[in-house]
């Protein structure tokens, strides 16, 4: 069984997130997406929630499995037997940092990480750019999945 992880924080999962995650889940038997929690770091949905985000946009993809976890990345590959980290790259500024991280997972644990290119139309997409835009009533729609949008919507709404 092949298995690898694509880790990450998905406040919220957007449509940069499912395009790496469903052509990670035709290269690989089993996709685990795994929710990381960061306790410095507070956000706007909470993980449960963003996992039950994940879990109706990847609705139609049967390889994809949702989980969250709290520690070292390394570590849940470990205690999942998983060897493979894969990464979306969106641009070279991204390179620095996530070579670093693969480097130090690597010398960790032996645990590789392949990086997957992001599709260009989705090379300037993140959530925090995304939650700022849609903050100040920009519309971000086209970038989300259906649900996530309105999920957004309505807890910018709640927060206002
Ligand atoms: O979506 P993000 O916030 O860019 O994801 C970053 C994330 C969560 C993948 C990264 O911070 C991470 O792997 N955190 C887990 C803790 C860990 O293993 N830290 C050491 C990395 S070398």
């Amino acid at each position: 069984m092949r298995r690898a992880v694509c880790p990450g924080s998905y406040d919220p999962p957007t449509n940069g997130h499912l395009d790496i995650l469903e052509r990670a889940s035709g290269v690989f038997d089993e996709v685990v997406v795994a929710v990381l929690i960061n306790k410095n770091k507070r956000g706007l949905f909470s993980v449960d929630e963003r996992m039950e985000l994940l879990a109706d946009a990847l609705s139609h993809v049967p390889n994809v499995r949702i989980d969250s976890w709290h520690g070292l990345l390394v570590d849940y590959c470990r205690q999942h037997d998983i060897k493979a980290i894969v990464k979306g790259l969106r641009a070279i500024s991204d390179f620095d940092y996530e070579l670093q991280m693969a480097q130090m997972n690597q010398q960790l644990s032996g645990v590789e990480t392949l990086f997957m290119p992001t599709k260009p139309e989705n090379s300037f997409l993140s959530s925090s750019l995304v939650k700022e835009v849609a903050t100040y009533g920009g519309d971000v729609s086209h970038l989300l999945p259906e649900t996530v949008h309105t999920r957004l919507v309505e807890r910018l709404a709640d927060k206002s």
